[in-house]
C-alpha cells in the first residue's frame, strides 16, 4: 500500500527543504502520494469526506511541514481540527485511524544543539512534538519517530539538504 505525505506548507516555491523532498518524492509516485493541502484549499475550506476517504485508504500517513512556532502552519491545524472528528477518529464509534502509523517530517530553522534543555530552545524535538503524539494515541494510531532537518531556515548547504531528501525517502520505506 502507498504512504499519503500531507504536504503543509504555505509558500513552497519559496522553500528550499520542502520543495526538495516534494521533488524527491515525486519521483516515487509507485510508493507515495502526496497531497498538498494549501495548493488544494486555498481558500482554507477543507473538504473533510475527501480527506477522511483518503486517510482511510492509507495505513501509512506522513505529515511533512516547516516547523512554525514550534508547532504546525495554520492550515494543518485547521485540517486536523476539521478531519479529524468525532465518531469518525475518536469517541465511542470513532475508529477509522486505529492501528494507522503516523509520522512528521519537519524542516526545522534552528540547529539541533539548540534543541535541547540546556539550549537556547530548552526543549528537544520529541517534547516540541508531544501534541502530535498525543494526538495519536487520542485517536489510536502508532506515532513514529520524527524525521527532521535542522539549520533549514540558512544553514543548510545544498549539499544537505540533498541528502536529507534521500533519507526523507528511505525514512518513509523503513517505517511503512
Ligand atoms: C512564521 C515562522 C515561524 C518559524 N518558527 C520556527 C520555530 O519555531 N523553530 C525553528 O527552529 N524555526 C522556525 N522557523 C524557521 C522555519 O522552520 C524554516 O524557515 C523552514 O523550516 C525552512 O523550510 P523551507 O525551506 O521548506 O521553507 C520559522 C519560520 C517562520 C516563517
Amino acid at each position: 500500500m502507498k504512504t499519503l505525505v500531507i504536504l503543509a506548507h504555505p509558500n513552497i516555491e519559496a522553500s528550499r527543504v520542502n520543495k526538495r523532498w516534494k521533488q524527491e518524492l515525486h519521483q516515487h509516485t509507485d510508493e507515495i502520494t502526496v497531497h498538498e493541502i494549501y495548493k488544494e484549499y486555498p481558500d482554507w475550506s477543507i473538504d473533510v469526506p475527501k480527506e477522511q476517504g483518503l486517510l482511510e485508504a492509507h495505513s501509512h500517513i506522513i505529515f511533512q511541514f516547516p516547523l512554525y512556532w514550534y508547532s504546525y502552519p495554520p492550515l494543518l491545524k485547521k485540517w486536523l481540527d476539521n478531519v479529524f472528528t468525532h465518531g469518525w477518529a475518536y469517541g465511542s464509534n470513532g475508529n477509522k485511524l486505529r492501528g494507522k502509523k503516523l509520522g512528521v517530517a519537519m524542516s526545522i530553522g534552528d540547529k539541533q544543539d539548540n534543541y535541547q534543555a540546556a539550549g537556547s530552545v530548552s526543549f528537544t524535538v520529541d517534547e516540541v512534538i508531544a501534541p502530535f503524539k498525543a494526538s495519536a494515541v487520542h485517536v489510536g494510531a502508532i506515532a513514529l519517530p520524527y524525521f527532521a532537518v535542522f539549520g533549514a531556515s540558512f544553514q543548510a548547504s545544498d549539499e544537505e539538504i540533498n541528502q536529507s531528501a534521500a533519507d526523507y525517502f528511505q525514512y518513509i520505506i523503513e517505517y511503512r
